[in-house]
């Protein structure tokens, strides 16, 4: 017998879908339907936000049943969607599940909320996570966290044996930010939102890829991207590795654009002339002579040591901030790198991260600025400021910020909220098909998920006083996340 509307015996086997000529059979049919695979939300138990993304928000749950496990739920926005689950949520459940390792946040499962006609038999997603109470830069922003040497060592050498293992599983992260790396209380580094993230294509037919460049938070955005190249890789997360790095010291964003122009002009500022010399190939790249770069004599190591006093550190994040994608270190070579094999050597974060009991994310971070709030501010990051002859962009204090600071032992120029979406700097997603087949047990068709990934929201707003040494003094504002 042919289903209602299905073909006749000697077509196709009937669909699995109910009648539909009945709404309220339908209704109760999807209420009432299991999906494989794919548990209710409700096993788990929200008890605090703890973070806003372009995607949707994340909540800290406890599962219900087993009342010790602590996990993070994080929403899938559908709230667009018109063809059925995102694409990009796909993308990124693919290479989670592929990703497995001790530095790689760990994905448990994905939950759905019950179909029901309160929210129009549309279900809700969540990608469980395993919780960790910390994200890079909520600890950052609070100065009562204090990394010693061997601390910032332990953190680096994590990030970077994360990288080595998704550059070696063939996938690029295209969103390294402080807050997208996630740290345990036993200290324990996982690198975290792969909703960016994509495989490397194999080009067998030698024609070069074209990705998007619109990708990377304008701040950790790396030179080729912001010059149009498309057929970039794994050095475009290690750029983000030296941005990071060097925020461990200075516990602000070192190069904070308010648009794509202006954030090369930083980079130019400190890594010094972006030239022919310098990188061979790049007049290649489309907007080589469309963009006004200044041309600057490289100052990355004068302009940190400041900060960072150890030389071995300052030689890394030399090495991080090459300007040429083609000769910046990768990941194997910067975990051999004398910094992790001198003493100080690496040391666990755990007894350090036992003296602070409450969570620290970004998102709860106080004083967080509104991705719209001060947009106009001209922030240009802790480094910013001492290289003399700043962008005409980047003079004036932004209303409320607290000054921009000139390096060498002054003050760290407060961090401005001024993110990638602002002025046209929004990384978005680009779309890449071959993840279907979950989709179907998702809930619906694949649709494209013409979402943009501009980072409207907040960034670190704190406003620091820096030491020359680096590590931030007490009694600052940020005593009130306790
Ligand atoms: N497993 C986890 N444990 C604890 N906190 C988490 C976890 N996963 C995410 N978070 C928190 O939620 C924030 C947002 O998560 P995530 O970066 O994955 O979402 P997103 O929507 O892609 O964000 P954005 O688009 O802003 O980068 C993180 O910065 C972190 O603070
Ligand atoms: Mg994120």
């Amino acid at each position: 017998m042919a289903a209602p509307g299905g073909a006749g015996p000697s077509g196709p086997p009937p669909p699995v879908f109910p009648p539909s000529q009945s709404p309220h059979l339908n209704a109760q049919y999807i209420e009432n339907y299991n999906f494989p695979f794919c548990e209710e939300v409700s096993k788990y138990e929200k008890l605090a936000k703890i973070g806003q993304g372009t995607f949707g928000e994340v909540f800290k749950a406890r599962d219900k049943k087993n009342k010790g496990k602590i996990v993070a739920l994080k929403k899938v926005l559908m709230d667009n969607e018109k063809e059925g689950f995102p694409i990009t949520a796909l993308r990124e459940i693919k290479i989670l599940q592929l990703l497995r390792n001790e530095n790689i946040v760990n994905l448990i499962e994905i939950c759905r909320s019950r179909a029901t006609q309160y929210n129009r038999h549309k279900s809700t997603f969540y990608l469980v996570f395993d919780f960790c109470e910390h994200d890079l830069a909520g600890l950052l922003s609070n100065y009562n966290v204090k990394f010693s040497l061997g601390e910032i060592k332990k953190v680096m050498q994590q990030l970077l044996n994360g990288l080595y293992f998704i550059h070696s599983s063939k996938i690029i992260h295209r969103d390294m930010k402080a807050a997208n790396v996630l740290i345990t209380k036993q200290g324990i580094l996982k690198l975290a939102d792969f909703g960016l993230a994509r495989a490397i294509s194999i080009n067998k037919s030698g024609q070069p890829n074209r990705y998007t460049n619109r990708v990377v938070t304008l701040w950790y955005r790396p030179p080729e991207l912001l010059l149009g190249e498309r057929n970039y890789g794994p050095p475009v997360d290690m750029w983000g590795a030296g941005c990071i790095m060097a925020e461990m010291w200075t516990r602000s964003p070192i190069m904070q654009g308010n648009t794509e122009q202006h954030q090369l002009t930083l980079i130019a500022q400190l890594c010094g002339a972006i030239t022919p010399e310098a990188w061979p190939g790049v007049e290649n790249l489309e907007l080589y002579s469309k963009l006004d770069i200044p041309k600057k004599p490289r100052r990355v190591r004068e302009r940190l040591r400041p900060y960072v006093k150890d030389q071995y550190a300052v030689d890394l994040l030399d090495k991080l901030l090459c300007l040429n994608p083609a000769r910046r270190i990768d990941a194997n070579s910067a975990l051999d790198h004398d910094f992790f094999w001198t003493d100080p050597m690496p040391v666990s974060l755990e007894k350090m991260l036992s003296q602070h009991t409450q969570s620290m994310f970004e998102f709860l971070a106080p004083r967080r600025l509104s991705g719209t709030q001060h947009r106009m501010g001209g922030q240009q990051g802790a480094l910013a400021g001492g290289g003399g002859g700043a962008a005409s962009a980047s003079g004036a204090v932004g209303q409320g910020m607290m000054p921009g600071g000139a390096i060498g032992g002054g003050p760290i120029g407060a961090a401005g909220p001024v993110m990638g979406g602002v002025a046209g700097g929004g990384p978005s997603s680009s779309g890449v098909g071959g993840v279907v087949a979950a989709a179907a047990a998702a809930g619906g068709a694949v649709g494209r998920h013409g979402h943009h990934h501009g980072r409207g929201r907040a960034s670190h707003s704190h406003s620091s006083a820096g030491g020359g040494g680096g590590i931030v003094p007490e009694g600052s504002y940020m005593d009130r996340v306790f």
